[in-house]
């Protein structure tokens, strides 16, 4: 009887950690928010590139998905956001653009915009997914708010 009634515990427990673990939800998946600036610059490909030059890279991408929302064009919204996705780290840090005193805050503005920037790019990814334009011109639109937030608080703010 006590066999029994352990075994039927053992069970449950087995079943709840399948549910809970077995189907981890999406945020888990897709969405890995970083400890520090640090960290979040080491998890993405170095290339040779200026910080400059990765933005005039995500301006492209950005130019394509407009083209492609304008178009109705899926194919084309989809390599400009795997593009924001999957961008490469500049070849130097990107606070070295910034004065010393701003370095913290800047490491900051790169940890919560990054996070905003994948988590939008990702619902947009999703949403390709259906033929509801409206929605997914209006997360673009969401989307681009992330870019010009951080342009507002940053771009004529820099050392030199
Ligand atoms: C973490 C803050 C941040 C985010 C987020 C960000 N940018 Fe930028 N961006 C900057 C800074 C800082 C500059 C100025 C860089 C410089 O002049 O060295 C810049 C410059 C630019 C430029 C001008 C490059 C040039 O030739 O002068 C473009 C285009 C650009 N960003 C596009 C984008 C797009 C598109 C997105 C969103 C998908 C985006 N940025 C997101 C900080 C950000």
């Amino acid at each position: 009887m006590k066999k029994q009634y352990l075994l039927k515990k053992l069970f449950i427990f087995f079943c709840s950690f399948t549910i809970l673990f077995a189907k981890q939800p999406d945020f888990l998946i897709h969405y890995h928010p970083h400890q520090n600036a640090k960290e979040l610059v080491q998890s993405k490909e170095k290339s040779s590139l200026t910080y400059k030059q990765i933005m005039k890279e995500f301006g492209k991408a950005y130019y394509m998905v407009q083209e492609g929302i304008i178009n109705q064009d899926k194919s084309l919204i989809r390599i400009g956001i795997e593009k924001i996705q999957n961008h490469p780290s500049s070849k130097n840090n990107p606070w070295n653009i910034v004065k010393k005193e701003d370095v913290p805050a800047f490491k900051e503005s790169l940890l919560y915009y990054d996070e905003q920037l994948h988590k939008s790019a990702f619902e947009i990814e999703e949403l390709l997914e259906t033929d509801d334009w409206t929605t997914i011109n209006n997360n673009i639109f969401k989307l681009s708010n992330h870019c010009i937030n951080c342009h507002i608080a940053w771009k004529d703010n820099l050392k030199n």
